[in-house]
């Protein structure tokens, strides 16, 4: 196809996915799918690189793949697909771990954090190798467009650096994909601790708004945000995190402008600016909230949907893995 091919996807950590995977990825790639050639995948081999639960995992890869298509990936134009149904993946992981230099794995932030947190006892050799996969899964689509977050712009580097070396060593297999990192004004912060990213692995997420919360617990959550002492809604992420998130959220949700919504709540307390936010919260989830718990009740009609994508997206990647094994001497 002439459209440009995107790669995108995210781990099954929790049974569900938060608001700021809402704002921050699925928005986006809902809005790219129609100029895009669009591959989103739900990585729960990459799950597995910290302890999961076999029960919990395989229902949160399902829960996953669910929330993808409420809230508009559609499976029939983009390809919506679940990583460890296409062995490709960990096949392609494998040859690119050999043209790896350790030091180089080394060298990557967000193992090192992640290995310096659980002690060298506690992290295993997958998460070591986690990039590396990383790379495999976008490589053996060819993808031109990879769009992430700040935090993933390094593994993204690695993944065309692999590609180039293997490129240069066995001749040209593999596409050098482009990053497109995240605009600022798509991060949300966590309403207790408006300075961390809100995220589905926090220890606390008390201040974390999941897309499947019932709507009176979202309308709770929001009305109990951590703000200032002050009283004006005015956009100030130094001095007031806490009100600055409430209205990025606030903007993205309702597609209105920040300026326009603190127009809108000039003179008015905290409390009005948050129930207006609780109300736009609640009417962008309680559908997507409806339709993922109507395609979990109808599990074989979900299962129908990710095996025929995972057919097609396999029929990409084994070529994509015939081409490198052949170069490679298989
Ligand atoms: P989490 O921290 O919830 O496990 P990941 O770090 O696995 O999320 O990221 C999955 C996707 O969601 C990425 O595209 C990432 O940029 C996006 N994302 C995660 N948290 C946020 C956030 N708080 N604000 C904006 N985007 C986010
Ligand atoms: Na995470």
């Amino acid at each position: 196809s002439a459209k440009p091919r995107l790669f995108s996807g995210m781990q099954p950590s929790a049974d569900s996915l938060q608001l700021g995977n809402y704002i921050g990825a699925l928005l986006q790639w809902k809005e790219l799918q129609s100029t895009h050639d669009a591959i989103f995948c739900v990585v729960d081999l990459h799950a597995i690189t910290v302890p999961q639960d076999p029960v919990q995992l395989r229902a949160a890869t399902r829960r996953t793949a669910a929330q993808y298509i409420a809230a508009g990936i559609d499976p029939a134009q983009s390809i919506l697909f679940v990583q460890s149904q296409v062995a490709a993946h960990p096949q392609l992981a494998w040859m690119l771990n050999t043209i790896t230099g350790f030091g180089e794995a080394s060298r990557m932030i967000q193992f090192k954090e992640k290995s310096q947190k659980q002690g060298a006892d506690g992290t295993n050799v997958g998460l070591f190798t986690y990039p590396v996969l990383q790379a495999a899964d976008i490589l053996l689509y060819d993808a031109e467009i990879v769009p992430v977050g700040e935090d993933q712009r390094q593994h993204i580097e690695l993944t065309r650096d692999l590609a180039n070396r293997f490129n240069t060593r066995f001749g040209h297999t593999f596409v050098e994909p482009e990053a497109v990192i995240q605009k600022e004004t798509a991060k949300v912060y966590d309403l207790q601790a408006p300075t961390n990213k809100m995220s589905k692995s926090a220890s606390s997420t008390a201040g974390v708004v999941w897309m499947l919360d019932e709507p009176a617990v979202t309308a709770k959550k929001i009305m109990s945000a951590a703000t200032d002492s002050g009283r004006e809604v005015r956009f100030d992420s130094v001095e007031k995190p806490g009100i600055s998130n409430l209205l990025t959220i606030y903007a993205v949700l309702s597609g209105r402008t920040i300026a326009d919504i603190e127009r809108e709540y000039d003179g008015h307390g905290y409390g009005d600016f948050k129930k207006g936010l609780a109300e736009v919260t609640v009417d962008t989830f309680s559908p997507i909230r409806a339709r993922t718990l109507e395609l979990l009740d109808d599990p074989a009609e979900l299962d129908r949907i990710l095996a025929g994508n995972a057919d097609r997206a396999a029929g990409i990647a084994d070529a994509t893995l015939a081409r490198a094994y052949d170069r490679m001497g298989f």
